[in-house]
């Protein structure tokens, strides 16, 4: 027997968010709709962010004080730098290192090369380079700003700046740099050292100073021609 009396409750209807009054087909089209247009939403943001966070640490060193911007050394200004190692050996330090290109060629020629540079994307790209060119085992890419860092412990230091941080640059360099360290520099020289050799043409050119000679402890057949002709007068 049937217990307790009275109206059986009516069926739970589902709840819908559609508008009131919209026909069923209307009211389908609404959703999709409105799901497209979330996902639409999600990718543009998603992509708009994920160009920022790329773009941005290679914009920011064009709003800094002393603008160096990416540019990649030309083949024939890598050619130069090797040129000017070869009879140099120990440990090198690519200032600003980009893409890795100096550092992985560094040590291809047998150094232990290290290169210290601002940009994230760029130090994790130089990484997958330098594994896939081999030399992963003496290579080392740190994320670093370059005047926060000292260079003393290397005996070859590569830079490829712009002439607006040159002066400081130079001293900096001079102050940390042990004497028998070698500083080249990459189409920009330095305003106050005078090269010990200069090497390549236009955009390619490099010069070389060996701090030695800068500090006067060095052979530079020059610099001794022409203390002599002082001592003369
Ligand atoms: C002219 S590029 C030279 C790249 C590389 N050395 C070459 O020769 O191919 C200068 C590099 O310095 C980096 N840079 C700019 N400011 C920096 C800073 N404060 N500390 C470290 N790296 C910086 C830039 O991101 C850029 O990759």
């Amino acid at each position: 027997m049937e217990g307790g009396g009275g109206a059986a409750p009516e069926p739970l209807q589902e709840e819908s968010q559609a508008q009131p009054g919209l026909p069923p087909s209307l009211e389908a089209n609404t959703l999709k709709k409105s799901r497209w247009g979330l996902l639409l939403t999600g990718i543009v943001g998603g992509t708009l962010m994920a160009v920022y966070a790329v773009a941005t640490p290679f914009v920011t060193p064009a709003l800094r004080k002393v603008c160096l911007p990416f540019v990649p050394a030309t083949t024939k200004q890598i050619e130069n730098v090797v040129k000017m190692l070869q009879s140099r050996s120990g440990s090198l330090v690519d200032i600003g290192s980009g893409d890795g290109r100096i550092v992985v060629a560094a040590a291809k020629a047998g150094f232990t090369a290290v290169g210290y540079e601002l940009n994230p994307w760029l130090v994790w790209y130089s990484r997958y380079r330098a594994w896939q060119e081999g030399v992963h085992g003496s290579t080392k890419f740190y994320i670093s700003d370059l005047w926060k860092v000292s260079f003393s412990q290397y005996t070859n230091v590569v830079v490829f700046g712009v002439p607006q941080m040159m002066p400081q640059l130079e001293k900096k360099l001079g102050l940390e740099l042990k004497d028998d360290a070698r500083v080249i520099a990459c189409r920009f020289p330095f305003p106050h050292w005078s090269p010990d050799h200069v090497t390549g043409e236009g955009t390619d050119t490099v010069w070389v100073y060996d701090v030695g000679t800068l500090r006067g402890k060095g052979r530079r057949p020059e610099l001794v021609r022409f203390r002599l002709v002082v001592r003369k007068e």
